[in-house]
């Protein structure tokens, strides 16, 4: 079994359900609190030893590229005025030489083509695929979880979560097998079936570890739900081939490609700030 090294970040959607906010600006350069989804999803990437980052861009997606090179010209007027704490807080944002390499989507077909378009980088290794709208508050980051997972079964895992009724069809949902503990063995995958259709409600969460066999599948182009190469479809065809688990991850997922889901996050990240936590109290206070 292949360690995990590499991660696959798409960030070339359109984020329409964000705009105007997203008119100009990457959906993934938006901060909570004080720091952007993406990098939020880097740092997870990392605390689970990935050490190869592939961001798949489009369009007005060059600050993301920007966040982290290095600021030359900044860290050398904060650290010519000694403000360590400041230069402290880039840190994040360093990756090391040749470990970030991004590849141009020209058009956004799909989250399934997106990932095609990193074939060359993944190669024939395992990968992580982040999805930074998705944003989770968790004591062991998310993409760890998953790793385990990995080195458990040698195959596919993906997170999964309980989502209501009423929101199956906007998910890819699990037909389920077998269950030991939190991982649960998929027998089948549909992306975005109506509810009525849908053979649970447990839905697929922006990460994912997966083998590069899927890369195959992806080159048919076979356009699914929305008429989008949707990654779903791909991934289903390695049912029954390699070993595929939904994994039931720890901790609170919130969707940042939505504005309400984007405000709690707000609000639940702030809270877990000592620095801001008491404040935020309290002004919570007065508008509840
Ligand atoms: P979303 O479904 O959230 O789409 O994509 P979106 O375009 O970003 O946002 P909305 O729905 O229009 O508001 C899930 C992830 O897949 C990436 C997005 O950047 C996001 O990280 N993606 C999607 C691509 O990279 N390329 C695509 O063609 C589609």
């Amino acid at each position: 079994m292949k360690p995990l090294r590499k991660a696959v970040l798409p960030v070339a959607g359109l984020g329409t359900r964000f705009l105007p906010a997203t008119k100009a600006t990457a959906k993934e350069m938006l901060p909570v609190v004080d720091k952007p989804l993406i990098q939020y999803a880097i740092e997870e990437a990392r605390a689970a030893g990935i050490e190869q980052f592939c961001l798949i861009t489009g369009r007005g997606k060059t600050a993301i590229v920007e966040h982290f090179d290095v600021a030359y010209e900044l860290e050398a007027t904060l650290r010519a005025r000694g403000k360590t704490e400041a230069l402290a807080m880039l840190e994040g944002t360093r990756i090391e030489p040749g470990a970030l390499v991004t590849v141009r989507q020209q058009e956004p077909l799909g989250l399934g083509h997106a990932i095609w378009c990193a074939r060359a980088f993944i190669d024939e290794d395992p990968f992580a695929i982040l999805l930074p709208d998705d944003l989770i508050l968790s004591d062991t980051p998310c993409v760890a979880q998953l790793a385990e997972a990995y080195r458990q079964t040698g195959g596919n895992v993906v997170a999964v979560q309980e989502v209501p009724r009423e929101e199956i069809s906007r998910y890819g949902i699990l037909a389920t097998g077998e269950t030991h503990g939190n991982l649960i063995e998929v027998r089948g995958l549909v992306e975005k079936p109506p509810p009525e259709k849908a053979p649970s409600a447990l839905a697929i969460i922006g990460r994912y570890v997966l083998l590069p066999e899927v890369i195959g599948h992806l080159a048919r182009f076979e356009r699914g739900a929305g008429g989008e190469v949707q990654l779903t479809d791909a991934m289903a065809r390695l049912i029954g081939h390699s070993p595929f688990h939904g994994l039931r991850f720890e901790g609170r997922r919130f969707d940042c490609g939505d504005k309400a889901g984007f405000l709690e996050a707000q609000i639940a990240f702030a809270l877990k700030r000592p620095d801001l936590a008491p404040q935020v109290r309290a002004f919570l206070r007065r508008y509840c």
